[in-house]
């Protein structure tokens, strides 16, 4: 064996798969609709465009801190919070946080961090499907705790207790979620923060990328706005991909207590050192806009939500649930696996769809959901609606 044990087992990202087929087909002559996008179709403010140039110009060209340049560093602690206004006397200091190359880079980081060989790392299902594969290259256990349809795919506190062994080292939380949509509301994660209190060796690892891309009526919260009491073991990873649309800049960070954030430090010192000088100036002043000016994006992704939501429960044999956050539709393809279909799952759906029907999506099955598939709205509503209907179309006959 030539590879470490380490990578032997890792897969290749689904959604990546997916779009590699979809090019393929493209570079063909063939028009595919392509709904797999995990990334905004805006561009990045003109704000972070006229940063980067001005920090061209300045030639900030040099290393930078490897946790981020102080500005930024506390720009994000402001943000965070705000956020979490509940931590009270305790709030967030510019050196608890770390920056990072995308979220991405903060979830990897925090895990390789805390998680040593054996450990259990609860992971609500379905989940973001990076999550299992960073869990292994830090050679802990993922285990999965099933939500339903029927439970809008969020966990509750006795799933919770359930799941909880003496392995168990961490719990990831994403709300907004991706893939499904899933936002857990402050009465629901205050429910698991009470489950936790009674574990002081878990750690909470609350995923909120995709914070500002949220349609619930009473608005997004922070896992600690709602839990306060957990601000110790608890790390709030964030970033500027989706709700500045800047994917490609990977701007991320994560928000800890120091005595993490120096280990942080010291890794991310010896792997990437500080990220792209230029994605700082533009993550600065994008967090430097008023809300109102993300609250485009928010309103055009929620209008489209709603019509391409209205379509596709046109539809008897599938079954999809309100999104209340991100822009996926998470959709359950029970329905259409019955008779002699029953062994199928997503990935024979997907890959049909795409050859027939020329509409890329992404199979639920690397998401620990096997009969479903995801859509994302992040994309013209033309070609959304007409995606949408076709996926409604094929169903009928598949
Ligand atoms: C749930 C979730 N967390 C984290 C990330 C990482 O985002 P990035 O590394 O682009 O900041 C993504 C990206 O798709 C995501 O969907």
């Amino acid at each position: 064996m030539i590879f470490s044990k380490r990578v032997s087992g890792l897969q290749e990202s689904a959604t990546l798969k997916i779009n590699a087929i979809a090019n393929q087909l493209k570079l063909e002559g063939k028009t595919i609709i392509n709904l797999t996008a995990g990334e905004p179709d805006f561009p990045a403010f003109d704000e972070a465009k006229k940063a980067v140039i001005e920090a061209l110009e300045k030639n900030l060209s040099k290393y930078t801190p490897t946790p981020g340049v102080p500005e930024l560093r506390e720009l994000v602690a402001k943000k965070t919070n705000l956020q979490q206004p509940s931590l009270g006397a305790k709030p967030w200091k510019p050196s608890d946080v770390m920056v990072t190359n995308g979220g991405k880079q903060a979830l990897f980081d925090v895990i390789l961090t805390l998680i040593d060989q054996g450990d259990e790392v609860l992971i609500p299902a379905p989940f973001w499907l990076s999550y299992p594969e960073m869990v292994k290259v830090a050679e802990g256990v993922s285990v999965y705790i099933p939500s339903t349809f029927e439970s809008h795919y969020k966990i509750n506190s006795t799933d919770l207790k359930k799941s909880i062994t003496p392995q168990t080292k961490m719990l990831i939380i994403n709300s907004p979620c991706n893939p499904t949509g899933a936002t857990y509301s402050k009465s629901e994660l205050q429910d698991l923060g009470k489950v936790l209190e009674s574990f002081p060796k878990i750690w909470i690892v609350s995923d909120e990328i995709y914070d500002r891309i949220d349609y619930t009526s009473e608005g997004w919260i922070s896992f600690l706005e709602a839990c306060p009491q957990l601000r110790d073991r608890t790390i709030t990873v964030n970033g500027m991909s989706k709700s500045g649309a800047m994917t490609g800049w990977r701007v991320g960070w994560s928000v800890s207590p120091e005595s993490v954030t120096s280990k942080l430090n010291a890794l991310q010192g010896h792997s990437t050192s500080g990220i792209c000088s230029l994605s700082q100036a533009a993550a600065i002043a994008t967090l430097k806009l008023p809300p109102e000016r993300f609250e485009v994006q928010r309103k055009e992704y929620l209008n489209r939500r709603n019509l391409a939501l209205e379509l596709l429960r046109k539809s008897a044999k599938i079954r999809v649930d309100e999104p209340h956050g991100a822009f996926y539709f998470f959709i359950d393809l029970s329905g259409v696996f019955v008779g002699n279909k029953t062994e199928q799952d997503a990935n024979d759906f997907v890959q049909a769809l795409l050859k027939d029907e020329q509409v890329a999506v992404v199979s639920g099955v690397d998401f620990g959901a096997p009969k479903c598939i995801r859509i994302s709205f992040a994309t013209d509503l033309k070609t959304l609606l007409s995606g949408c209907q076709k996926i409604v179309d094929y169903c009928e006959k598949f």
